[in-house]
């Protein structure tokens, strides 16, 4: 449906066939996703139940984090961009972040830091908007 959709509304936007998805909006994506991750945690890594997240990252982002922490008996461990190398530990669950900081625009290298979180033993949930397609401007 999201394929067939984003096929239907491309031409309205100068977009090609296959170029574009209809989808829910970016909260209720990362609900549905941050949801799953707290889910496989919780069947396969019981004793972890930090989910670490950027104290600047994005507001409504960090609003769901809060409120599905709350809700699976999770704990919402906010840290600077900086600290995340040295906050992974053995109790973190998920790594949730924002690829490009929308106030200052930093960036994080997003393989690089995946990998740090995999290596600790946890998911990582990135809210990432990829770059714009390259479609033609006629
Ligand atoms: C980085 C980022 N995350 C999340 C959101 C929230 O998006 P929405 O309100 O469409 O769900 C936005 C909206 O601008 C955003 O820029």
């Amino acid at each position: 449906m999201p394929r067939r959709l984003g096929d239907k509304i491309a031409p309205l936007v100068g977009a090609g066939p296959g170029e574009l998805v209809a989808t829910d909006s970016t909260s209720i994506n990362l609900y549905k996703v941050l949801s799953a991750a707290l889910s496989i945690v919780a069947a396969d890594s019981p004793g972890r139940d930090v989910v670490l997240s950027e104290r600047s990252n994005f507001p409504t982002d960090l609003y769901i984090a809060e409120a599905l922490c709350r809700e699976r008996g999770f704990r919402l461990q906010l840290i600077e961009a900086a600290e995340i190398a040295t906050a992974l530990r053995e109790d973190t669950a998920v790594l949730m972040l924002t690829h490009v900081n929308y106030r200052t625009g930093a960036m994080h290298d997003m393989q690089a830091v995946t990998r740090a979180a995999h290596e600790a033993g946890a998911l990582a949930v990135w809210d990432w908007h990829t770059a714009p397609a390259p479609w033609k401007s006629t």
